[in-house]
C-alpha cells in the first residue's frame, strides 16, 4: 500500500485526487486549513475504502504551514510516494485592484510551497528511487492572465525542468493544467461564472481519472479533455495580442468588492 500526500484535500480538485486514491487503496494525508472539514472527509474515505487518513491543517500561504507540511513529506518513518500540490486560488480583481499582500500571497501558495513541498518530496523519493509529485496547475498557464496565469505558468515550467533534472532516478513529475472545473475556486474568488459557456465546463473526478492515466503513461504535462487540448493547440498559433484580449476576459466578471 502506498501513500499520497494531497494539498487542498478539503475541496474540488484535492477532494476528487483524494477520494480516487482512497478506491484505489492508497492511504492519504490530506492537508489544508479547515480541520473540521478534513476530518469528515478521512472518517469517509477510511469507513468506505478501509485506508488510513491522516489529517494535517496547514495553512500553505504561513512559514508554519509549508514547513509543518515539509516535514511530514520528509519523515523517513512515514513515506510519501504520491505528492499532490493541488491547493490554490483566485484573487478577487484585475492588477492593481487586488492588494499586494494578496498577490504575494499567491505567490506563496501557488509557487513557494510547491517549490518546497516538491524538494521536500523528491529527495526521499529520490533516495528510495520511486515516487511521483503532480503540480496543479492551469491551462491559464499559456495564455496571458494576471498573478494567477503567471504563477501557474511558473509551475509549468518549474515542474518541467525538474523532470528532466530527476530523470532515470525514479521520480516522476507533472503538470496537470485543468480548463474550467466545477468546485468552490470561481465562487471563493468572487467570479461570476455565467460568461463561460457550458461545454466549457470539466468534472473535478473525471479530471482526476484522466491526470492519474496521464501520470501513468510518463507525460510531463497533462492537458485532460479533447476540448482543452484543442484550445491548447489553437493558443500556440494564435497571436499573443489577440490572445491576451480574449484570455483576459473569460471567466473575470468580479462581484462587488
Ligand atoms: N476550478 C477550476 O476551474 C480550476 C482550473 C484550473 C486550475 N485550478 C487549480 O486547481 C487547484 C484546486 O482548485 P479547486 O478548483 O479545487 O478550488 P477549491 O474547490 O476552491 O479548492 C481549493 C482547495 O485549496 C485549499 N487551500 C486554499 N488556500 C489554501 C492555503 N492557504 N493553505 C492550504 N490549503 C489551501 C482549500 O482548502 P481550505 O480552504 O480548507 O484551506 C481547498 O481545499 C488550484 O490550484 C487551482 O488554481 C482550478
Amino acid at each position: 500500500m502506498t501513500t499520497a500526500l494531497i494539498t487542498g484535500a478539503t475541496a474540488g480538485i484535492g477532494a476528487a485526487f483524494a477520494r480516487r486514491l482512497a478506491a484505489d487503496g492508497h492511504n492519504l494525508v490530506l492537508v489544508a486549513r479547515d480541520t473540521g472539514r478534513l476530518q469528515q472527509l478521512a472518517t469517509d474515505l477510511h469507513d468506505r475504502h478501509g485506508v488510513e487518513a491522516e489529517v494535517l491543517t496547514a495553512d500553505l500561504a504561513t512559514e508554519d504551514g509549508i514547513a509543518q507540511a515539509e516535514k511530514r513529506l520528509a519523515d523517513p518513518r512515514n513515506p510519501v510516494d504520491l505528492l499532490v500540490n493541488n491547493a490554490g486560488f483566485g484573487n478577487k480583481g484585475r492588477f492593481l485592484e487586488v492588494s499586494m499582500a494578496d498577490e504575494l500571497t499567491m505567490l506563496k501558495v501557488h509557487c513557494e510551497a510547491v517549490l518546497r513541498l516538491t524538494a521536500a518530496a523528491a529527495g526521499p523519493m529520490r533516495e528510495r528511487r520511486r515516487g511521483a509529485v503532480i503540480n496543479v496547475a492551469s491551462v491559464a498557464a499559456f495564455v496571458p492572465r494576471g498573478t494567477y496565469g503567471a504563477s501557474k505558468a511558473w509551475v509549468v515550467q518549474f515542474t518541467q525542468g525538474v523532470a528532466r533534472d530527476l530523470a532515470g532516478t525514479g521520480v516522476r513529475l507533472m503538470a496537470l493544467c485543468p480548463g474550467f472545473v466545477r468546485t468552490e475556486f470561481h465562487q471563493r474568488a468572487g467570479m461570476g461564472t455565467d460568461n463561460i459557456p457550458g461545454w466549457m465546463w470539466l468534472d473535478a473526478d473525471k479530471l482526476v481519472g484522466a491526470a492519474l492515466t496521464d501520470l501513468a503513461r510518463g507525460k510531463t504535462v497533462s492537458v485532460p479533455d479533447p476540448r482543452y487540448k484543442a484550445l491548447t493547440g489553437l493558443v500556440k498559433l494564435a497571436p499573443r495580442g489577440l490572445l491576451g484580449g480574449v484570455s483576459s476576459k473569460a471567466g473575470r466578471k468580479y462581484g462587488p468588492q
